[in-house]
């Protein structure tokens, strides 16, 4: 009775959240009335999160000795709450997860930390769809050693699971993967790939950047051996990110980094990013307190439906990635506009208060994949809205129609 009780609070506190309301986001409520549709790069802040910060310099700042309580709250204290708010939030527990500055640092510190597993002519499997993050890690780590590098293909504009299951042998190491390109929307099939490379007992990581800002990341599920996400594309402040390391692969890895606190954590040396991690344990709060999956992502899925229509009614524009799926679960649309500059066209947007990602988004195996030069890239979250799109959408008309 008293579960079923909390249940409809939480029912109703979820449902009371507004798709598509920019008030809660301060830099959304400017009188210069910025239409942010770069959400795929990085999300505006709630409140919450913004406040947080405050509240850490003023509350927590500076007593990271532990003892000195009387005079501020205790920051490791907060610091280790929030590595157990993350751990929860998917899934796994407090000591598989890792803080780091970002995905880019995460897999940084995989490839480093784990580099001595690899040997000359090993293997390392990554998709056609990464983002440079999780290939230029692997590229480096191959060329040091001898290794191979071996990049699945796409087909169809998805990755290629039969070529990926051809593609593994004695000599694969390890298999890299996102969830969600940055570039096009396009969703890898994450499931299968773990669960062959699990047959032949290889070690997965999986940057779900793309995915964990739009739906449930539980890593029981998905059964991953490393994870990496950044912080600041789900409402966290910038400098925060988390690797998570499966209990069972932890004693493979070797420390990244060597100096003062690793008595404390072993691949946490240095002083961290506590205020960081205070800001990151609020925006997953403010998911807990208002974020429904499922809404949000049927919600992000109209709005690129909308653009998506929009889009094609304007003559030369090729949209990259699978229409049909970034219509039912997409967050963002990658396209370009015949021989308009596509620099010019996002110069245009910006003067007018629209910013939207103009190039090749970090992604050169995507770009040589799909075979486009710079593409301009639409991302939502949460607050935006229908109005947000048609406005966007008779701008391009505008300027694609001169
Ligand atoms: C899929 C993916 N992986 C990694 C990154 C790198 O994230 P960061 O720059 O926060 O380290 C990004 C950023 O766009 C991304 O989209």
């Amino acid at each position: 009775m008293k579960k079923l009780f909390l249940a409809l609070i939480l029912c109703a506190s979820l449902s009371a959240f507004e798709y598509g309301s920019k008030g809660g986001f301060p830099a959304l409520n400017k009188d210069s009335g910025l239409v942010f549709l770069n959400n795929a790069a990085t999300t505006q802040k709630p409140r919450e999160v913004i406040d947080s910060l405050v509240d850490y310099y003023e509350n927590y700042n500076g007593c990271l000795s532990r003892g000195n309580v009387v005079v501020c709250k205790n920051p490791m204290a907060s610091y280790e709450n929030s590595r157990i708010v993350v751990a929860d939030f998917i899934n796994a527990s407090s000591e598989e997860i890792v803080f780091v500055r970002g995905a880019t640092e995460g897999i940084n510190f995989i490839a480093h930390s784990w580099a001595h597993n690899i040997e000359k002519d090993d293997e390392i499997v990554i998709s056609a769809l990464e983002h440079n993050a999780n290939y230029l890690p692997w590229k480096n780590l191959c060329e040091v050693k001898g290794a191979k590098l071996h990049v699945i293909p796409l087909k169809d504009g998805h990755v290629d699971i039969g070529a990926y299951k051809n593609m593994i042998t004695s000599k694969t190491k390890l298999i890299a993967i996102s969830k969600i390109s940055n570039a096009t929307g396009t969703y890898l099939p994450v499931k299968e790939i773990i669960a062959f490379a699990k047959e032949k007992d290889i070690p997965v990581l999986v940057d779900v950047s793309q995915a964990i800002p739009y739906e449930k990341i539980d890593v029981k599920i998905m059964n991953p051996d490393f994870l990496v996400f950044s912080g600041h594309k789900m409402f966290s402040p910038e400098g925060i990110g988390v690797v998570y390391i499966k209990a069972e692969r932890r004693e493979e890895l070797t420390p990244y980094m060597y100096g003062g606190g690793m008595d404390i954590n072993l691949f946490e040396a240095g002083t961290p990013s506590a205020a960081d991690a205070y800001g990151l344990q609020t925006a997953i709060k403010f998911y807990q307190d208002n974020i429904d999956y499922s809404k949000l992502q049927k919600h992000l899925a109209r709005l690129c439906s909308r653009l998506i229509d929009g889009l094609e009614q304007i003559e030369g524009v090729t949209i990259y990635g699978d229409k049909e799926e970034l219509k039912s679960k997409g967050h963002l649309v990658s396209f370009s506009a015949g021989d308009k500059d596509p620099f010019a066209i996002g110069r245009y947007l910006r003067m007018l208060g629209f910013v939207v990602r103009v190039g090749t988004h970090c992604s050169d195996l995507s770009r040589e994949s799909f075979g486009y030069n710079d593409t301009i890239r639409v991302s939502f979250h949460c607050y935006n809205n229908a109005e947000d799109v048609d406005r966007l959408v008779n701008l391009l008309k505008r300027v694609c129609n001169v």
